[in-house]
């Protein structure tokens, strides 16, 4: 339910705008209390009056009208929100918001909000893979804004393709996970480690592996979001850092340790989501080694093992491990929980395409002290990082 929650909702000027009028009848039988603001062209698809009497709210469309209170009313309406919703949203106002521009109703009181603001896209397929409006999209999710895909199917332009708004229902769905989030880890300080290491040979050459970054990330994000302090020390990626972390940037697996040790004591979960490299070369070559017409032969000496040291030093924090594996997956994960004293540890195949360390999904299954298993079924890295963290709150409780 979304009982007493306060929405405004920013309509834009597109064809969707009417699907808009289903949302509010939705949003306020959830038991929300919904404000719309209409940019100037949305009021050439529809009709404030729809608006309002769905509402039952006066509909605010004009930033010089007279104000009903005498009170600036895009500042008190930025401030009223506990959620901002924009939908449809065109190229033209994720434009605007990219470039901070604020110059009528909805933009000004986007600039001015401190809530959540969600963007429900519907244009036309072309419009929507532009790579301005894609560029623009992308920044603005680094910004923070939350963005509801739009969906394939027959646009009103005739096309077929992605661009068409969510359907109404699914906007609610995505707007109560929002709020169900909650504040949940305030006062928490959680150290996330993601990423790889790199281990240097010589000024050209490294040992690494492939893990990407995205799964701490975004555990890193989802604790944030859950209004954690956030400590993201992470190995070399090409992730953007999610807003509100503080970011330790590190290279190898003996900065990731020194880092964590410094941060380790003033932390109350752990979560090492990081592909630490297990050795690294005896002798680091100041100069590019040169090939010869022999084998080259390097030798590795064993990098600390960052999790077990901290299985050792622990006293009220909860210690989160990672079991990246390619056989034996519950041995393998067991063992590792035991040896490194963990609370939990999440465990997932490395082997298949939807679950390896690039891949926008991931799926496999969480023990924790007693060895008992839930089952975590393929879903976004996003959605397993709240299920992650949903099992830590038990812990904490
Ligand atoms: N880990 C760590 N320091 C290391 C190696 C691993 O902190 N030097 C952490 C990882 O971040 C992960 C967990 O330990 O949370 C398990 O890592 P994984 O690479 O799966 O296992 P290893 O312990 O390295 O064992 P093996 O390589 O033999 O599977």
């Amino acid at each position: 339910m979304l009982s007493d929650k306060k929405i405004v909702l920013g309509v834009c000027g597109g064809i969707a705008a009417y699907k808009c009028a289903d949302l509010v009848s939705r949003l306020v039988k959830e038991g929300a209390k919904v404000k719309v603001v209409m940019t100037k062209s949305a009021q050439e698809f529809i009709t404030p009056l729809t608006f309002q009497t769905l509402s039952n709210n006066r509909v605010i469309t004009d930033l010089f009208a007279e104000p009903q209170n005498w009170e600036v009313e895009h500042i008190s309406l930025a401030q009223w929100a506990d959620c901002l919703v924009i939908a449809p949203a065109t190229a033209n106002v994720i434009g605007k918001l990219a470039a901070g521009i604020a110059d009528d109703m909805l933009t000004t009181v986007v600039a001015a909000t401190k809530a959540k603001v969600i963007i429900a896209p519907a244009m036309n397929t072309n419009m929507y893979n532009n790579r301005i409006v894609r560029k623009n999209i992308d920044y603005l999710i680094d910004m923070g804004y939350l963005f509801i895909s739009p969906a394939e199917g027959r646009l009103a332009c005739g096309d077929e393709g992605l661009g068409r708004l969510e359907e109404p229902g699914n906007i609610v769905e995505f707007i109560k996970r929002v709020f169900d989030k909650g504040e949940d880890l305030k006062g928490k300080t959680v150290l996330v480690t993601a990423g790889p290491t790199r281990e240097i040979i010589d000024p050209v050459r490294f040992i690494t592996n492939g893990s990407s970054g995205k799964m701490g990330y975004a555990v890193a994000e989802a604790a944030v979001e859950q209004g954690a302090k956030v400590i993201l020390v992470s190995g070399p990626t090409t992730l953007t850092p999610p807003q509100g972390v503080e970011l330790v940037k590190v290279t190898s697996a003996r900065e990731m340790y020194e880092k964590v040790m410094e941060y380790f004591p003033l932390c109350d979960i752990v979560i090492k989501a990081a592909a630490v490299s297990d050795y690294r070369p005896v002798n680091v070559s100041s100069q590019k080694i040169k090939k010869t017409h022999d084998n080259l032969e390097i030798k590795l000496e064993r990098n600390p093992d960052i999790l077990y040291e901290l299985g050792k030093l622990k006293t009220k924090q909860i210690l989160v491990g990672f079991a990246a594996e390619s056989t034996n997956i519950f041995e393998y994960a067991k063992e590792k929980l035991e040896k490194k004293n963990l609370d939990l540890i999440v465990a997932n195949d490395i082997t298949r395409d939807e679950t390896g360390f690039s891949s926008d999904t991931n799926a496999g299954f969480i023990m924790d002290r007693d060895f008992s298993m839930e089952n975590i079924p393929k879903m976004s890295k996003h959605q397993m990082a709240d299920v992650i963290l949903e099992k830590v709150k038990q812990l904490i409780k």
